[in-house]
């Protein structure tokens, strides 16, 4: 299905260079269906000889040469581009953004012209840092002139490094700090999980190994199970066990309450940030 699409990168950094090897790895493009532009020379050097792709002499080369445009530069960056790429795109165009906070309306009145007035399609993505290992979780909104076909092949486009679900833009910021910013908290609770084995006298390195399994394992049992984490968590919680103290333990520092403020907190800042 996806090999007639050519895909131009504009920005390979952190998330165009892990969106670049799922697409590659995956088997959903050939080294020649993708080109690219960064900033820098050395970037682009590197990008090249990391992928053995292409580069384009410029944004508006790589609009015109390209069905599928990613933008994957920092929000504060896409005011440049916009203007650089607005004459070369067409009607068959797919414009897909990944700039936290930028609206589909924001890029598409951005890249309005005579050509693509009232056609172009314009998709929004926010996926996580674990796309730098091929499990990001994504969140994919899109504008209303993308066909189902159109539609599944941008999902494929993210499905190629991780988990990726169409939503609502209206859940954008929600998604921002449920998934967006939420890898943070984790490495948090696994820091500190092994920061109590290393009190405990485990070695850190260990300590690491077993505190990330354990929370990697448990994701994949809710994910696989399908079962409700309650019931899950109760699964572990013997009677008169060692679970079943840590859990009031943790009930009694508001462990629950914690992590659903840290939600909240970062979805209350990207609705801030949008709203800017
Ligand atoms: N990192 C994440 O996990 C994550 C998660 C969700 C969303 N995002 C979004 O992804 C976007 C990119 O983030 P990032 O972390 O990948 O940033 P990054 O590592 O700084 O990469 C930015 C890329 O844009 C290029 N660039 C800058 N100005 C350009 C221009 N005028 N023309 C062409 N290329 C240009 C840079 O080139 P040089 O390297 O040559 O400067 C670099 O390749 C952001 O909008 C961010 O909101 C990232």
């Amino acid at each position: 299905m996806s090999k007639k699409y050519k895909y131009g990168f504009i920005g390979a950094g952190n998330m165009g260079s892990s969106m670049i090897s799922g697409l590659l790895e995956s088997g959903l493009a050939e080294k020649k269906d993708i080109t690219f532009v960064t900033a820098h020379e050395d970037s682009a050097k590197n990008i090249e000889e990391r992928f053995g792709i292409e580069r384009s002499k410029d944004a508006a080369s790589l609009s015109k040469e390209s069905n599928v445009i990613i933008l994957a530069v920092k929000p504060g960056q896409l005011s440049d581009i916009l203007p650089d790429i607005r004459e070369s795109l067409d009607a068959g165009s797919i414009v897909v953004s990944v700039a936290a906070g930028k609206s589909i309306s924001e890029i598409d009145n951005a890249l309005l012209s005579m050509e693509v007035a009232g056609k172009l399609k314009v998709a929004r993505a926010m996926p996580n840092t674990p796309a730098a290992v091929g499990e990001a979780m994504s969140a994919v909104c899109f504008n209303d002139r993308f066909s189902d076909e159109e539609k599944k092949e941008v999902l494929s486009i993210f499905r190629s490094f991780g988990v990726a679900e169409e939503v609502d833009e209206g859940l954008m910021d929600t998604v921002t700090g449920l998934s967006g910013s939420s890898p943070a908290f984790i490495y948090m609770l696994i820091e500190a999980m092994a920061d109590e084995a290393v009190r405990h006298g485990m070695k850190r390195d260990k300590a690491y190994t077993f505190a990330a399994q354990a929370v990697k394992g448990s994701a994949e049992m809710v994910l696989k199970t399908k079962k409700h984490p309650g019931e899950l968590k109760d699964q572990v919680t013997s009677p008169g066990g060692t679970t079943i103290e840590g859990v009031r333990a943790l009930e009694e520092k508001g462990f629950r309450k914690a992590i659903m403020e840290g939600i909240d907190a970062a979805i209350r800042r990207s609705l801030e940030m949008s709203q800017n």
